[in-house]
C-alpha cells in the first residue's frame, strides 16, 4: 500500500513525537526530515557538497538534537540547491510501499502534496519554547528567542517555505497534551484509510 503522512509545522510543536507514534501505530516507516537539514549543517564545509554527499552515517551524530544544530540547519535550509540535493530521497521515501511518515516544514506543499493525510501542528511559540527547553535546558528566554527566529527564516525563505497546505488538517497542541494530538492524528489517518477501502 502506497499511503504518505505528511506532518508540517514550526519548532518543537510535537510533529516528532507525533510521528513515531502514528507511524508505530499503522506499521508505517518514519522519516524525520529536519534530521538532514541538521546533518548537513553540522558537517559544516560547503552545505551544497554537503547535502549532495549526505550518507546514513551522518544521521546519526549524537549533536544533531541540540539549538545549535537546529540554528544551523535552517541557515542551510534556505539554499534551493541543498533543498533539491534532498528531495529525491524524501520523495522515494514517501512513496515506498507499506506506507510512511515524514515530518518538516514542506512535506505536505513540496514533497509529496498528494500525501493521503496532512497534517499541520503549531503551538504558541511559548508552548514550544518551554517544550524544547525542557528537552535541552539553558536559559528558557533564550531558547524561546532561537525558536522564533527560527520560525521567521522557516516561514520567511524564498524556496519551500512553511506553510500549511490548503488541504491540511490543523492542530493546534498549545492546550492539547501530545497524547491527544496523536489520537487526532491517528483518527485522521484511519478515517482515511477506511475511505479508501
Ligand atoms: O525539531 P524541530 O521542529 O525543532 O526542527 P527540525 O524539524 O529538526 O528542523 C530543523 C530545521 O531544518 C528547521 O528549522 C528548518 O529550517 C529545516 N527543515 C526544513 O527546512 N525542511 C524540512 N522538511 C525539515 C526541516
Amino acid at each position: 500500500m502506497i499511503f504518505t503522512v505528511a506532518i508540517d509545522g514550526p519548532a518543537a510543536a510535537g510533529k516528532g513525537t507525533i510521528s513515531r507514534a502514528v507511524a508505530e501505530r499503522f506499521g508505517f516507516r518514519h522519516l524525520d526530515t529536519g534530521l538532514l537539514y541538521r546533518a548537513v549543517g553540522a558537517k559544516g564545509g560547503d552545505p551544497v557538497a554537503a547535502a549532495q554527499a549526505l550518507v546514513p552515517d551522518d544521521l546519526v551524530r549524537d549533536d544533531l538534537r541540540s539549538l545549535a544544530a537546529g540554528e544551523a540547519a535552517s541557515r542551510v535550509a534556505v539554499i534551493p540547491e541543498v533543498r533539491a540535493a534532498l528531495v529525491e530521497f524524501q520523495r522515494r521515501f514517501a512513496r515506498m510501499d507499506g506506507g510512511a511518515v515524514l515530518d518538516g516544514r514542506d512535506i505536505g506543499t513540496v514533497i509529496c502534496p498528494e500525501a493521503e493525510v496532512k497534517l499541520f501542528v503549531t503551538a504558541s511559540p511559548q508552548v514550544r519554547a518551554h517544550r524544547r527547553w525542557r528537552e535541552v535546558g539553558g536559559d528558557e528566554a533564550d531558547v524561546l528567542a532561537q525558536v522564533i527566529a527560527r520560525d521567521a527564516r522557516d516561514a520567511d525563505r524564498a524556496t519551500a517555505p512553511m506553510v500549511a497546505a490548503p488541504d491540511a488538517v490543523l492542530l493546534d497542541t498549545t492546550e492539547m497534551s501530545i497524547s491527544a494530538a496523536v489520537e487526532r492524528a491517528a483518527s485522521a489517518i484511519r478515517s482515511t484509510i477506511e475511505g479508501r477501502a
